[in-house]
């Protein structure tokens, strides 16, 4: 078969996200973004963009990213962990998603064969690895979405890969200090030679409860992948990174992503500095505010619905399980809704290997006429 006939007999989707989000009538509200989309950009960020446009910022860097903006994530990892770093055990990246690519094919390279994911996850888990082959399975997760450790450690093989995110997407669960520390616990005895790649994308959005923590902190085998999409309201920089304890593979992870990007976006990286040194916090903490005050609300919605959910508290989603009233998968009920005159948009949690559920985002100002229009939908749909 040519390239061509199999280009006319091979479907590349888009992300379920992504369908859900374009089937979205004009009229609708949506509750189905991964990102803080309207919220205020502190104008920090874009003072430094524009103040280091014309001082280097429309040069290359080095493949690794600005050594400016890896000595401050250094920093940032050494106050989240405990750990000594410098700029050589960071890899600034084109957003998280580039770096988890790049840590999954670097470790493939060094002889991984298999990757660990949570049952419920977001979705590049799953694909990127798949693409290249590698063995997927999931690791169950308990109903309260913690980690099934016993089942963990009948899955684990000493050379795995192994996913955690933690605040979750999608379902906002923050993992507890001692939930870490169990966890790592097993690691030390069962993943001799694998590693952790660590999403800690929402680190930063913890809105209630102890505060977040670097896997990092517990189990030295940790590759922690963050970024300022979500923290900094600006996922269209495309700013992420990668910290690890070990130089050489800091080096590896490098060098294998210089083939894909060559170096991330410059101007950006300067932009996504204040957020990373934490002089944008104040802003955070606003941001955390209204995600609070927003779960509150669909909490209360839930409850009054008779609609089961565990409660989280980072992250910017919660994860209801919908079953019960839409039937077994959400996903005919989310297209229906998002299409619909005066509709919403949610994500139904096929996309993230759990089709019982939907996942509402928090962030949105307009969550009061959007809550009544899912209950609208939800009765009539019944
Ligand atoms: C858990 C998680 N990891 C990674 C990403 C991708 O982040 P980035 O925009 O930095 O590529 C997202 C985006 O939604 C996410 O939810």
């Amino acid at each position: 078969m040519s390239i061509d006939e199999r280009l006319a007999n091979t479907n590349f989707p888009l992300p379920a996200i992504r369908e859900v989000n374009l089937s979205k009538h004009p009229s609708g509200i949506s509750l189905g973004l991964g990102e803080l989309k309207n919220f205020r950009v502190d104008k920090k960020i874009f003072e430094s963009l524009q103040n280091n446009w014309s001082n280097g910022g429309t040069s290359y860097t080095q493949n690794a990213g600005l050594p400016g903006l890896r000595k401050a994530i250094a920093q940032k990892q050494h106050e989240q962990d405990g750990f000594d770093y410098d700029e050589t055990n960071v890899v600034v990246t084109i957003g998280v998603q580039n770096a988890i690519y790049t840590s999954i094919r670097t470790l493939q390279k060094l002889g991984a064969k298999r990757v660990l994911i949570p049952s419920i996850h977001f979705g590049i888990y799953k694909k990127i690895p798949a693409d290249f082959g590698l063995e997927v399975l999931c690791y169950p997760l308990n109903d309260d979405f913690s980690i099934n450790l016993q089942a963990l450690e009948e899955l684990i093989l000493p050379d795995d890969i192994i996913i955690l995110n933690s605040p979750s997407n999608p379902t906002g669960k923050v993992f507890t200090s001692d939930e870490l520390k169990s966890l790592a616990k097993l690691l030390e005895q069962k993943l001799t030679e694998g590693y952790v790649i660590s999403d800690e994308i929402y680190g930063a959005l913890v809105y209630e409860g102890t505060a977040f923590e670097s896997f990092s902190k517990y189990f030295e085998r940790t590759i922690t992948a963050d970024g300022v999409s979500k923290s900094g309201a600006v996922a269209g920089l495309r700013v992420g990174w990668l910290v690890t304890r070990n130089q050489q593979l800091a080096k590896a992870l490098t060098s294998n992503n210089a083939t894909i990007i060559s170096t991330p976006p410059t101007v950006n990286q300067f932009a996504a500095l204040p957020i990373v040194k934490g002089e944008t916090n104040a802003t955070i903490q606003d941001y955390n505010q209204v995600l609070k005050n927003n779960r509150d609300k669909v909490e209360s919605f839930l409850k009054g619905m008779d609609i089961p959910f565990n409660s989280p508290r980072g992250s910017f989603y919660i994860f209801p399980k919908l079953s019960s009233i839409v039937g077994e998968d959400t996903k005919d009920f989310c297209l229906e809704t998002a299409s619909k005159e005066n509709g919403v948009v949610v994500i139904p949690g096929i996309a993230f290997g759990a089709k019982e559920h939907i996942r509402i985002s928090l962030a949105t100002d307009e969550m009061d006429e959007a809550l009544n229009r899912l209950e609208e939908a939800i009765n009539q749909y019944s």
